[in-house]
């Protein structure tokens, strides 16, 4: 059987950083697109660069860096976007810009365009951008809201200005399986020209459908999905590259397309997105989800151990996940320590692993056998931003009589601080000492524990997010300690805010672009 080709549009750099509280630095955003790189990737979409100068800079750069992948920036329906959008991405060896406008009536009415104004608006646009690029990407924002006729009748004026690629966004995970089919089929068939674009598709999930209706398009016609690692993206997020990638490869009977993705690096680059996204990835989520390939009743170990296809319709290796998982322990040399890092998808610099390898000592100390989880919990540790605060000295005392009390000392820009403080618990204590001794007005969204393996002795990852003034940061960490995690992942997502304090213009941040236009 003859397989079609399905083109992977990932925009984790985009859609998905645009979720609350997911936003990356200029380093994050440039390894995680070396990765999408890296692993077959076919276009990437690095960020929308009128948005912000970090947005432009970060697409610019990615732009030269790019080996393999066709990368894309994002820019509304007019020219000054378009303008900035080429600036960023012209650098590329295969560079596209994407440009899109609402075309349902909700969207319509936004810029306040009746049906004329709006069709010749994305004449006018789409021929500017193809002017300036080979490869244009249109989008009809909203486009499963949109009257038929009308999407029909934009559709065809975008491919005449010289689009190459449509997409049929879902933009509010509004759409099912058999509709998001028959929308594809029905395009390919009714709009002229339609046989020399590519139709994408781009779901989001906020009916849980993004899946499904994404490889319904393919059915229907479409030969391009949008998607995020790990699903990442605003609300319920967007579709997940792994689960598409994975459901053609694994469905290739009744699906008969392929990707260009190396699927062996999938679970590495889940890992760097949720760390670096601060969005921790859910136990049970398909593919990359901690418990995707754990079977822990006795009927399925059984089965596992006689034959593994009883419960398993693919290997962990398709992932990226080795077989095994021996633990290391204290005895555990730095050679076995970097063979475990490398089979968990992780190639140290000699300095890098040097200072994993003393932390991992002083974690083998502390608990008796190391699993992978508790290596990849150090890595994600490793991931600094610039320290303007440390932790130097964390006592708590608690009990069932109170008050709950921390004293603690900080480094603050070189300078040790040190406080006294009560509070409603152990964190809350350690945390308004933070706060006494670095005042900020940063509200607490999330304070999240998970334990890391099992045992009383496991190590606890805490995920902390804060937002000051609509700025929002994610910190992590771990430790076998509570508190001291949670104190960690708080100066974390502090030591995060101010980065970002520094690097935001105000009224620049890509939040607060509407998308009315700036004509
Ligand atoms: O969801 C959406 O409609 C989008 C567009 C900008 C393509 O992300
Ligand atoms: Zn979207």
């Amino acid at each position: 059987m003859t397989k079609d080709r399905v083109l992977i549009f990932d925009t984790t750099l985009r859609d998905g950083e645009q979720s609350p509280g997911a936003t990356m630095t200029h380093e994050e955003k440039l390894e995680i697109a070396e990765l999408l790189d890296e692993m077959g990737v076919d276009i990437i979409e690095a960020g929308f660069p009128i948005a912000s100068e970090g947005d432009f800079r970060a697409v610019s750069e990615i732009a030269l860096r790019a080996k393999n992948a066709t990368i894309c920036g994002l820019a509304r329906a007019n020219y000054k976007d378009i303008d900035r959008c080429w600036e960023a991405v012209k650098g590329a060896k295969s560079p596209r810009i994407h440009t899109f406008i609402g075309t349902s009536p909700l969207h319509r009415a936004i810029p306040n365009l009746d049906m004329d104004q709006m069709a010749e608006r994305i004449h006018d646009t789409v021929t500017h951008a193809r002017n300036l690029c080979e490869n244009v990407q249109w989008s009809p924002m909203d486009a499963t809201r949109t009257e038929w006729d009308y999407l029909c009748r934009v559709v065809e004026i975008a491919i005449k200005a010289g689009a190459t690629t449509i997409n049929i966004p879902d933009t509010v995970g509004y759409t099912a399986p058999a509709e998001s089919a028959d929308l594809i089929k029905r395009l390919l068939k009714t709009v002229p020209g339609a046989d020399d674009i590519i139709f994408a598709t781009h779901c989001h999930n906020d009916l849980g459908m993004a899946t499904a209706n994404a490889l319904a398009a393919v059915l229907g016609g479409a030969r391009q999905i949008e998607c995020t690692i790990n699903g990442l993206g605003e609300r319920a997020g967007n579709t997940a590259l792994e689960e598409v990638v994975m459901a053609l490869k694994v469905r290739g009977d009744i699906m008969p397309y392929y990707t260009g993705v190396d699927t062996t690096k999938i679970m590495n680059i889940s890992r760097r997105v949720a760390t670096v996204s601060g969005f921790p990835v859910q136990f049970n989520k398909a593919i990359v989800g901690k418990n995707a390939f754990a079977h822990e009743s006795g009927i399925h170990q059984d089965g596992m151990l006689k034959n593994a296809e009883t419960f398993e319709i693919m290997r962990p290796a398709d992932v990226g996940l080795s077989g095994t998982s021996l633990p290391l322990g204290k005895h555990s040399g730095r050679a076995a320590l970097r063979a475990k890092l490398k089979e968990l998808g992780y190639e140290l610099a000699d300095n890098q692993l040097n200072d994993i390898f003393v932390r991992f000592k002083d974690l083998a100390d502390r608990k008796k056998e190391v699993y992978d989880d508790d290596l990849i919990a150090l890595i994600r540790q490793n991931d600094t931003v610039e320290d303007h605060l440390k932790l130097k000295h964390l006592r708590v005392v608690c009990g069932t009589e109170g008050p709950q009390t921390a004293d603690l000392t900080l480094e603050i820009d070189g300078e040790d601080k040190s406080v006294h403080a009560t509070g409603d618990g152990p964190v809350d204590s350690a945390f308004n000492a933070v706060k006494a001794l670095f005042k900020h007005s940063a509200r607490l969204q999330l304070y999240q524990v998970n334990a890391v393996t099992e045992g009383t002795d496991a190590q606890a990852t805490v995920s902390v997010r804060l937002e000051e003034e609509g700025r929002i940061a994610t910190g992590q960490s771990a430790d076998t300690d509570t508190v001291v995690a949670s104190v960690k992942a708080y100066i974390n997502a502090l030591n995060r805010l101010i980065v970002r304090r520094e690097k935001t213009a105000p009224g620049e941040d890509v939040k607060g672009v509407s998308y009315k236009d700036v004509n």
